[in-house]
């Protein structure tokens, strides 16, 4: 879904990304972790096209996106819920929501997953976004992403300085995006037999969503991942399976 190549960056001078190479694969999470300061927020910049990578290819479903413009990405399905939430203030909850739809072609209708996620979104639509909670604009701003339906959503540490129950309500919805297409192709393929080919083949061209989670907060991470990276100035210096990352260390790495 996403390949990064031997990419690099650097701010006057000082190189932050230091040939990372990786990928994001659809219906999985890959957890991004690494302390303050290391380029985990430059690197989803870089990928989202806010900051020009200096060399490396990025590519998205197989197309090369290295040089496309940010909107272009958007469009192409890449949600992004930057560091910091950066919902719109002023306009209403119901407003927000719909400008997330609006960078989806032909989107009308706030998808009913949305609300399924978050309820208590629905029962704020005519609050303004500002006067939502911490851990509310939070939700709000993942909402928003999910609205244009993207094939790949991109988090900028979620759990930053939000209550722990909202932070489990947040990591249920994160997993329940990445599983949910793929098992509603799955069936519909075992349904629907002579569709099988067919599905199979929307199943491997754009049917699931992949999730880069960047996080500091280990637990959150831990549980969510499919598969992990840990950064450490500018280059990952560890990386595996979700499901190894007590066993490898990667808590205590991070800590030090
Ligand atoms: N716009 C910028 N100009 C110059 N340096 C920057 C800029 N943004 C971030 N940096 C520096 O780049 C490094 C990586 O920052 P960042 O990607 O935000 O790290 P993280 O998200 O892992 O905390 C830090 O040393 C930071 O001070
Ligand atoms: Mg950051």
């Amino acid at each position: 879904m996403l390949r990064v190549e031997n990419l690099n960056q650097y701010y006057s001078g000082s190189h932050i990304l230091r040939g990372l190479s990786f990928e994001v694969e659809p219906g999985k999470v890959t957890s991004l972790l690494g302390r303050n300061g290391v380029g985990k927020t430059t690197l989803m910049k870089c990928l989202m096209g806010l900051v020009k990578s200096r060399s490396g290819s990025i590519a998205f479903n197989g197309k090369d996106i290295t040089h496309a413009p940010s909107h272009e990405r958007v469009r192409a399905g890449i949600g992004y819920v930057p560091q910091g939430r950066e919902i719109f203030p002023r306009l209403t909850v119901e407003e927000n929501l719909l400008m997330g739809l609006a960078t989806k072609p032909g989107g009308t209708k706030i998808p009913d997953l949305v609300f399924e996620l978050f309820p208590v979104l629905r029962s704020m639509l005519n609050r303004r976004g500002g006067d939502l909670s911490g851990g509310q604009q939070q939700q709000l701003a993942i909402g928003r992403a999910l609205a244009m339906d993207p094939k790949l959503l991109i988090l900028d540490e979620p759990t930053e300085g939000i209550q722990p129950s909202i932070i489990k309500d947040i990591g249920h919805a994160i997993r329940t995006v990445a599983r949910r297409n793929a098992t509603a192709e799955t069936s519909r393929s075992i349904e629907e037999r002579q569709e099988v080919q067919n599905a199979i083949r929307r199943v491997a061209d754009t049917g699931q969503v992949a999730i880069l989670l960047v996080e500091q907060y280990y637990d959150f991470a831990r549980d969510l991942a499919d598969h992990y990276l840990l950064m450490e100035r500018g280059e990952f210096i560890m990386r595996g399976l979700g499901a190894d990352m007590d066993k490898d260390g990667v808590r205590e790495a991070l800590a030090v």
